[in-house]
């Protein structure tokens, strides 16, 4: 017998959209302060992410301006989906010609957790037949599926046996500005990641900043961006909200001149960074020529453990985690110099370590004074605080 769930139908048309941006551990709160900056109302944040109100303008604004946000979801129906026939019922109830024609392509990701449909491959393909069997019923025909590339990804959330479709408004996934030529340099921060790292670390341009170990630069590229309010979207990248039936050029436009507007033209306080390994320092200045901050951004080759701070600045270091076995033992002698470092020569001063392993961490001889968890990829880190008087 087939079951006839309730469907909560949104339309891009109808206000206000209902919005989720998924984020990584540790970051919902700092996410949550940017996207009511971004005009959201009814923010709440989550478990890695928040879930928020607003229209398209409110959609173009977290694309182009959130530095922590992974992706910009808009929900379009949400309905109970305990089996198989109750998801498929339910995503085909959805007015998909609202969002899809004929001539566009379209693909399904699936996320689930405690219910009765797990089996995230599954529940695409079930959402992804629903879709192009109303298409055959309405229109004669169906959009082509495209896995790789489609110019509408939808996401199928299910959670506790509740399902959230949901159009992906940004395409590639945020992190992904645009300015970071790979160097195959070890273990890159994600952009949005770093961003977040300097937005719980009290940074908001108007300190001086070091990365004494800045491998790629990413710490210090979200820096120069912040002090001069670059959006991150300003960087030259596709949205995939410009593909879309919905897509309002004109508004787009109008919140690109007005990021535009709002960069400041200052030089703002010295940013600067160092690694020991020379093709860090090279990988690090290609990412700083392309984004742009190159006039804001020194760097140099030194090792940590000779840096020289400056009063009322701020710190922020992700140093080497050492996973391999016999590693440890010589990171330990790093991570002693570089709390030597600061506790010589880095007074009046702040700093926030990304640091992923509690043995390595102690041997920095300072008492954080606060810390939050954030994973980096599948690895679960700290980001200690200290106050270096
Ligand atoms: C985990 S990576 C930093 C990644 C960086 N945050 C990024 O986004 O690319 C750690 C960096 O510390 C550097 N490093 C290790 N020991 C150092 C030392 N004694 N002085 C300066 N840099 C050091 C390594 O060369 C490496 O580039």
């Amino acid at each position: 017998m087939s079951t006839s769930p309730t469907v909560v139908k949104r339309s891009p048309k109808q206000q206000p959209l209902r919005l989720h941006c998924p984020t990584g551990v540790g970051l919902e709160q700092v996410l949550a302060a940017e996207l009511r900056r971004c005009g959201a109302t009814s923010v709440v944040p989550g478990n890695r992410g928040v879930s928020f109100s607003g229209d398209l303008s409110t959609v173009y604004r977290a694309n182009l301006w959130c530095r922590t946000a992974h992706r910009v979801l808009m929900e379009i129906a949400t309905f109970p989906a305990g089996g198989r026939e109750a998801l498929y019922e339910g995503a085909k109830r959805v007015q998909w010609e609202d969002y899809i024609s004929l001539s566009q392509t379209l693909a399904v990701d699936a996320v689930a957790g405690n219910s009765g449909l797990d089996h995230t491959q599954f529940i695409s393909r079930v959402v992804k037949d629903a879709i192009v069997d109303r298409f055959r019923e309405k229109r004669g025909r169906r959009p082509d599926v495209d896995p790789r590339n489609p110019t509408v990804r939808i996401n199928a959330h299910i959670v506790s046996d509740l399902c959230t479709l949901s159009i992906d408004t940004s395409g590639e996934r945020l992190h992904r500005r645009g300015y970071r030529p790979d160097f195959g340099t070890p273990a890159p921060l994600k952009e949005t990641l770093a961003a977040g790292i300097l937005l719980l670390s009290g940074y908001d341009g108007t300190q001086p900043l070091i990365d004494p170990m800045c491998g790629s630069g990413t710490l210090l590229v979200e820096a120069a961006l912040i002090a001069r309010n670059i959006a991150p979207g300003l960087l030259g990248r596709r949205f995939a909200f410009m593909g879309h039936l919905s897509f309002d050029r004109p508004l787009w436009l109008a919140h690109i001149d007005e990021a535009r507007e709002q960069i400041s033209p200052d030089a703002g306080e010295a940013i600067s960074g160092a690694d020991v390994d020379e093709t860090a320092v090279r990988a690090a200045s290609a990412a700083v020529q392309g984004a742009g901050v190159d006039d804001l951004v020194r760097l140099r080759r030194a090792d940590a453990a000779d840096l020289a701070g400056r009063e009322g600045g701020i710190l922020v270091a992700n140093p080497p985690y050492g996973e391999r076995l016999g590693e440890l033992d010589k990171l330990a002698k790093t991570y002693t110099a570089l709390g030597d470092a600061l506790k010589r020569r880095c007074r009046g001063m702040t700093a926030h370590l990304l640091v992923g392993s509690k043995f390595l961490a102690g041997k920095i001889g300072l008492h954080p004074k606060s810390r939050e968890v954030l994973w980096n990829g599948g690895i679960e880190c700290r980001l200690l605080h200290y106050d270096l008087y």
